[in-house]
């Protein structure tokens, strides 16, 4: 039988937090076993803003470690990085000629990351979401596992594959390229900001304490949590829109203790926060423990990471090389004698 295809990413941008893991990286690991899975780690993406050439090929690698660690398994999966596979930047050209402005100009991401950059912004950071249509695009993926805040850069890759190339360039019977759906669940698809309810938690708010990062140290945590943003109501529940807080940390509790929502709304509907805070930071400590151990032996083992990679990379190459071909000779370009 064939199995359906998945791909999704992470960027190698600063630490990976709660966010990345139960948003993403989390439900990877249960497609994995059933689903011909391909993982990359994103650095092509890391560069649409400013960077520390320093860092990259070290953050590259940690982030390739830390989807090992909490449990893609290279058995079963493709993990690779995204800049040893060229295909991702010719198919990227290839879409940004048939991609009208406008689409990528609306792109809210963009809009958000450009106010931070002020003068500063990029032709790359505009460019985002056309060159993860085309990580998406090259693998042939059904499903594509992300948070919530990919859902518009997913439409965008849809719409790509389905108006501005299958439309214009292949036929009803033989499309050129697959039109993928989001996989996006309920659970975890939206880790907010311990400081502020309101917010995404994000790589890049400028106070780490908005943030659980997937390496912090148990203290941290800890320390993290305790300072998390609250208010003043006695009791905690779901789905009270003037409580985002609230939901935010008990949503957080629900998926760490592995208690599901109603269970945790039970056991903490008549709970103050000086009880729930330290039941929360020790849900949390528990689940990242093991990632973080495991993570440890990993990052010390180059040689083996390494070969995880190349390995990686030639599996992906296969399957990309192949889907470039067929976009290079549908828009009718000479092929090599
Ligand atoms: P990045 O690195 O910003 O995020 C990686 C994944 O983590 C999810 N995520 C969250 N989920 C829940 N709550 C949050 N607070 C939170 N913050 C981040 C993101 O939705 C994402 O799934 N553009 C992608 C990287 C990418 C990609 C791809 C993904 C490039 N090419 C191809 C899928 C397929 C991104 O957001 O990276």
């Amino acid at each position: 039988m064939v199995q359906s295809r998945v791909l999704s990413g992470v960027q190698p941008t600063g630490a990976l937090h709660l966010g990345n893991w139960l948003g993403a990286i989390r439900n990877w690991v249960e497609l994995q076993h059933d689903h011909d899975t391909f993982f990359c780690v994103v650095d092509l993406h890391a560069i649409t803003v400013p960077h520390d050439p320093h860092r990259l090929a070290e953050d590259t690698l940690s982030t390739a470690a830390l989807y090992l660690a909490c449990g893609i398994d290279p058995k079963c999966s493709t993990v690779f990085v995204q800049s040893h596979v060229q295909a991702h930047a010719e198919l990227c050209w290839l879409l940004n000629c048939v991609t009208p402005l406008n689409w990528v100009e609306r792109m809210i991401q963009f809009k958000e990351k450009a106010v931070k950059q002020g003068d500063n912004v990029s032709v790359g950071l505009l460019d985002y979401p056309v060159l993860m249509a085309a990580d998406i695009l090259l693998y042939d993926a059904d499903l594509v596992p992300v948070g919530e805040d990919q859902k518009q850069h997913l439409e965008l890759a849809r719409d790509i594959a389905q108006q501005r190339i299958n439309a214009r360039f292949g036929s009803d019977d033989a499309p050129v390229l697959k039109v993928p759906k989001p996989l996006i669940l309920k659970e975890g698809a939206r880790v907010m900001s311990l400081t502020d309810g309101r917010s995404k938690m994000s790589k890049s708010d400028p106070n780490e304490g908005s943030r659980i990062a997937l390496l912090d140290a148990p203290e941290l945590i800890t320390k993290k949590i305790k300072r998390a943003k609250t208010d003043p109501q006695m009791g905690l529940e779901f789905d009270n829109p003037e409580r985002p807080e609230t939901e935010n940390l008990l949503g957080l509790y629900a998926i760490l203790s592995g208690k599901g929502r109603q269970a945790a709304a039970e056991e903490c509907a008549e709970m103050g926060w000086g009880k729930f805070k330290p039941l929360l930071a020790e849900a949390a400590v528990t689940a990242l423990e093991p990632i973080q151990t495991r993570y440890r032996e990993l990052i010390q083992d180059r040689a083996e990471l390494n070969r995880v990679l190349v390995d990686g990379r030639d599996r992906a190459n296969a399957v990309a090389e192949a889907t470039v071909a067929r976009v290079r000779s549908s828009l009718g370009f000479l092929g090599t004698p």
